[in-house]
């Protein structure tokens, strides 16, 4: 067996593993094969960090020691056939809703883990859930939670609730992105040009995450010391407010955990 990772999907989350993962040196560690069936992708990510891209499976004479599988949950499948030959290497999924149990059925020696990271693990700042189906060997678990500490917040969770954190961390880079645009239109909406009120939203976003992770305080708390009696913060609040902001973002949440459920469940067809 090789000491190489085999990146299988090299679209928006492969793409973003395997910069995050590189900024750390893994790559230096570790021969990182690229492999996207739009050969392109694998292509220009792997000219763009000076990695290899792989053609053809064919080509690879040995097992990769982990098969990082970062392909849409309705394509695992044919993916997953494609690799059985793999049968020495751990394979990582980042499908979402698609369980350990559905995998193992394509995989002979079931080394399986899922993860489910959002995309800001691509800076060294993601979310990443961590599931190891139980053939997996203690020194693979500590050598992937090691590889997996480069991407960001990971921790080991029940198989049961990945699809909670699917929705939350997983689809939050997308709501906050929306965040960010309106609070961007906004300042624009009041005479700002678009590419300041940007940067001014997003530095806004950060430091506010940066502060309440720092501090460790409840929100409230924060949104208590901004929000002087009668000043122009409550003013604002209450108009997000009578947009019932707070109940949407939350149904938001819960409707992200309703797809994921049933992605889960096409997958299975
Ligand atoms: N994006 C996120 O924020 C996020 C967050 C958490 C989890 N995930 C999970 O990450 C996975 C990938 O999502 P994504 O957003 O990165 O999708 P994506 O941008 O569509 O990337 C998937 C890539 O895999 C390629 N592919 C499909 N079948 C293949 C095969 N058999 N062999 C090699 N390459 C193949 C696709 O090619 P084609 O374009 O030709 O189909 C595409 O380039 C999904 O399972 C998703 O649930 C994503």
């Amino acid at each position: 067996m090789e000491d190489s990772i085999l990146f299988v999907g090299c679209g928006n989350m492969g793409s973003a593993l395997v910069r995050g993962l590189c900024r750390d040196n893994w790559h230096k560690k570790f021969r990182f094969l690229l492999l996207d069936q739009a050969t392109e992708k694998a292509k220009n990510l792997a000219s763009s960090l000076n990695l290899e891209w792989v053609e053809n499976l064919n080509n690879l004479k040995s097992s990769p020691r982990f098969v990082f599988l970062a392909v849409k949950p309705k394509d695992v499948e044919k993916a997953l056939l494609s690799l059985r030959n793999f049968s020495q290497s751990v394979f990582v999924s980042v499908a979402a809703g698609v369980k350990i149990q559905n995998l193992e059925e394509f995989i002979p020696q079931k080394a399986i883990v899922r993860i489910m990271p959002n995309l800001c693990v691509e800076v060294g700042e993601g979310v990443v859930p961590v599931c190891f189906s139980s053939v997996v060997e203690v020194e693979e678990r500590e050598d992937l939670l090691f590889l997996f500490s480069s991407l960001g917040w990971v921790f080991e969770a029940e198989e049961k609730d990945l699809d909670l954190f699917t929705a939350l961390s997983g689809s939050g880079p997308g709501f906050i992105a929306l965040f960010i645009e309106a609070l961007a239109d906004g300042g624009v909406k009041i005479g700002i040009p678009w590419e300041t009120s940007l940067k001014i939203a997003t530095q806004t976003v950060l430091g506010v995450a940066s502060l309440l992770k720092t501090r460790g305080i409840h929100p409230a708390q924060l949104k208590n010391w901004v929000a002087s009696p009668g000043g122009t913060t409550i003013a604002g609040i209450k108009k997000l407010e009578e947009g019932a902001f707070r109940g949407l973002v939350m149904e938001g949440v819960e409707e992200a955990y309703k797809r994921t459920k049933n992605i889960g469940e096409e997958g299975k067809k």
